[in-house]
């Protein structure tokens, strides 16, 4: 069984490098997606401090639209449209996005009342589909830099090859 250890001491750079290879580690070789997020989902959501939420929504072949993925924290907003809320903008705008301050976010949709600051990357397979985002949230105003934003991209590198 895969022990995590704890790599909250590590500068954020080497906490998301080494965060990297362990999805890496736990993804490799298996071919199931929803296996291989809800594992990601549960590393991220124990690697990385002051989280109370990480998880996926993937875009739904049925309409088009974002659907609620794997995930670690409480019970989440079910389906968020193309365009609306952080999620949502950034599966529209195929970027990450980090909000410091959701209550200042336009269109911000709050799943929870804790939320105070979120950051979302785009999966991005390798022939520029659209897969999902990939989502934190903290309830620290602020939580998220631009390094938290690199490395998440990295992490989102690393699992579209495994969706
Ligand atoms: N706050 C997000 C919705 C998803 S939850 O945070 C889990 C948004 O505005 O897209």
């Amino acid at each position: 069984m895969f022990a995590q250890p704890d790599l909250t001491a590590l500068p954020k750079p080497e906490l998301y490098a080494e965060l990297a290879r362990q999805i890496a580690g736990v993804t490799d070789g298996e071919p199931n997606a929803v296996a291989n997020m809800a594992n990601a989902a549960a590393l991220i959501f124990h690697a990385l401090p002051d989280l109370s939420w990480a998880g996926f929504y993937l875009v739904d072949p049925a309409d088009g639209g974002l659907v609620l993925g794997p995930f670690q924290g409480k019970v989440a907003c079910v389906r968020i449209p193309i365009g609306r809320g952080v999620c949502g903008t950034a599966a529209a705008e195929r970027r990450t996005i980090v909000v410091p301050d959701v209550e200042a976010f336009p269109g911000h949709i709050a799943c929870d009342d804790a939320s105070r600051s979120e950051l979302v990357a785009p999966l991005l397979a390798r022939d520029g589909r659209l897969l999902g985002v990939l989502d934190l949230d903290s309830p620290t105003p602020g939580r998220f830099d631009d390094e938290d934003a690199a490395g998440m991209e990295r992490i989102a590198g690393v699992l579209t090859a495994v969706l």
